[in-house]
């Protein structure tokens, strides 16, 4: 079971360690310490964390949290111990999140399409795959392609209710 939090400054250790962790630059980006303090305090993002118990397992940065045209961005999310179990859950209830809390009627992101990993987990929680996006993320000198992929407020509102009004009978 996880819990999720609204992340503060004193998470940002934390969220560098995680986003540093050996093998996750394929597939993230990483910020240091006062793009992380500046995206914080600039009222466009929302960071939280994972929580098993006490300890931190996962974070996630949401840009757009609340936007007034309901298109949310889920920017960056990584676990500290990837293949654990915690991912899924972590993304499932951000979804629950973002969809119960703001107005949001499209939450998407934009993945490396060979991270067959975060696509399956993606997948699993309701998120759908629209296609690449060529040379859309400069990262390390060059730019690369990115798999869009995104869930639509019907979509999740049918996935919560399995009535026949939203779909199978
Ligand atoms: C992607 C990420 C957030 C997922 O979180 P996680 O805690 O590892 O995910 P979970 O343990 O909940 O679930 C992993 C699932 O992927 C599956 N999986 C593992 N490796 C896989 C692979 N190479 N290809 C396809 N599926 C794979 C697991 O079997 C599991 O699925 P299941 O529960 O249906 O069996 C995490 O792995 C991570 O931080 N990765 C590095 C950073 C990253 O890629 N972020 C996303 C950028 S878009």
């Amino acid at each position: 079971m996880i819990a999720i939090a609204p992340a503060t400054e004193s998470d940002i250790p934390f969220i560098m360690r995680t986003e540093r962790l050996p093998g996750y630059e394929a597939f993230i980006g990483c910020s240091d310490e006062a793009q992380h303090r500046a995206r914080m305090a600039n009222g466009r993002c929302a960071h939280f964390i994972a929580w098993d118990g006490e300890r931190p397992v996962g974070f996630a940065i949401l840009r757009d949290w609340n936007a007034a045209d309901g298109i949310t961005l889920l920017m960056r999310i990584a676990m500290a111990e990837p293949n654990a179990g915690y991912g899924k859950a972590f993304l499932r209830a951000l979804t629950d999140k973002v969809f119960s809390q703001t107005p949001c009627y499209r939450f998407w992101l934009g993945q490396f399409p060979d991270n067959a990993r975060a696509r399956h987990v993606y997948e699993a929680v309701g998120f759908t795959a629209e296609g690449i996006a060529r040379g859309n993320v400069f990262l390390n000198g060059r730019h690369h392609d990115e798999l869009i992929l995104a869930i639509l407020r019907p979509e999740w509102e049918a996935r919560r209710d399995p009535s026949p009004r939203h779909g199978r009978v």
